[in-house]
């Protein structure tokens, strides 16, 4: 019996946080789990552009027949300048696939570094999107931790980011979040981006971007600046685009791997070897959200109504954050921070205390998912927060999560 074998895997920690809130009979109960963007009604919306888009493509869609490892390749030219820049600088070296959400770029990028260095070593600053890890692992790379914020100041630790990656050899991949840091919201500035990229330039690090939050941060430029800095002076990356959220496309996994190459022909052959494990991995990437986006893209009334809904998102987001900041100063903080997450620092009885009592789903790590709470729930949270003792001791719920996380 060949899955006599099998051990039993717990489910995963921040999906079943869905299944738990939606069997919550409350009437008042709120979502602050998973990251989905959420409207003052509590509704994840189809944002008007992509329904418009959809309903073209049904009407016009002529055939269903394959496309081919490398997805919709019209789709992946038009995210290149939105992710890149308009005069994107790096030409020929830069070659795109569609890929099954940001996700599955992450998974493509990782297999195709481990295909060209066995056992690499991907530098991960912690906290950090909990999939990360073993999504690099699960592809065979070697994941070395640094810290990379302090929960109880709400801070940066950028000198110990800094000489983490001081210690690492020509070669090994640095994963940096692009915009809106998932879990804590907390960014580098664009001195910090600088000299990033000056040490990964320095050192031979080859940076991996997971860039999934573009445009729910300081807005479609401005979330993409650091990125494009850093890939500005290194000779290869890698960039995992995601279009879950500021498409609002979650369930049809909708994303695209970049690599850039040292030359052309560099390029050519890294995309080459990305087909080949696209090909055994999913073989051809779901075609609907891509298809929806380049309906998007290539209209010009199109994306000027998904850019004015998406700045309108961003807009909701800054206005919770600066709502709750103003109402309790010790969330101060959430109005310096951006995008859709902030990390408190908490304790697990706490989070437990936040569910049981007041119906207030945050994820186990204390992460809170601030674009979906409504501008009418504002008050509710803070008093559920008071009430479980969430904000008066965030040094020591700091070490609670660190042991946990540690050990
Ligand atoms: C999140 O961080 O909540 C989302 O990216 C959903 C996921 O896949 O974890």
């Amino acid at each position: 019996m060949i899955f006599d074998a099998l051990r039993p895997q717990p489910p995963d920690a921040l999906l079943a946080l869905i299944n738990q809130f939606r069997d919550d009979r409350r009437p008042g109960k709120v979502d602050l789990g998973v990251g989905t963007y959420r409207d003052e009604q509590g509704i994840t919306p189809v944002m008007r552009a992509i329904k418009d888009a959809e309903r073209l493509l049904v009407e016009g869609q002529r055939t269903k027949s394959y496309l081919g490892p490398e997805g919709d390749q019209r789709f992946v030219d038009l995210l290149k300048p939105i992710a890149f820049g308009a005069g994107e600088a790096h030409a020929g070296r830069l070659r795109g696939v569609q890929t099954p959400g940001g996700s599955g770029a992450l998974r493509l990028g990782a297999e195709l570094v481990a295909l060209a260095r066995p056992g690499a070593k991907v530098w991960l600053g912690q906290p950090t999107w909990p999939n990360h890890r073993p999504v690099l692992e699960a592809a065979g790379l070697h994941v070395c931790e640094y810290r990379y914020a302090d929960l109880a100041t709400q801070s940066l630790r950028f000198g110990d980011m800094l000489t983490a990656l001081s210690g690492a050899f020509a070669g090994d991949v640095v994963l940096l979040q692009g915009c809106c840091h998932n879990p804590t919201g907390l960014d580098l500035d664009e001195m910090q981006w600088e000299e990033v990229a000056r040490l990964l330039t320095r050192r031979g690090l080859v940076p991996f971007v997971d860039l999934a939050y573009q445009g729910l941060g300081r807005g479609l430029e401005a979330d993409a600046r650091g990125m494009r800095q850093v890939l500005a002076g290194v000779e290869e990356a890698l960039v995992a685009y995601s279009c879950d959220k500021n498409f609002g496309l979650y369930r049809e996994r909708t994303g695209a791997l970049f690599v850039l190459g040292g030359d052309n022909t560099a390029a050519t052959v890294a995309y080459d070897n990305l087909l080949t494990l696209a090909r055994v991995n999913w073989s051809m990437p779901p075609d609907h959200g891509a298809a929806a986006v380049r309906g998007v893209l290539e209209s010009g009334d199109l994306r000027h109504s998904w850019r004015l809904e998406l700045q309108g998102m961003c807009g909701r987001i800054s206005a919770v954050r600066g709502a709750l900041a103003s109402l309790e100063p010790r969330l101060g903080f959430l109005a310096r921070q951006i995008g859709m997450f902030s990390q408190l620092a908490i304790e697990p009885e706490a989070v437990l205390a936040l569910r049981r009592d007041h119906g207030v789903f945050i994820a186990g790590s204390g992460r809170i998912n601030l674009a979906g709470l409504r501008t009418a729930d504002v008050g509710l949270f803070v008093d559920a927060l008071r009430a479980v003792g969430a904000l008066s001791n965030p040094a020591s719920a700091q070490e609670a999560y660190e042991i946990l996380q540690y050990t």
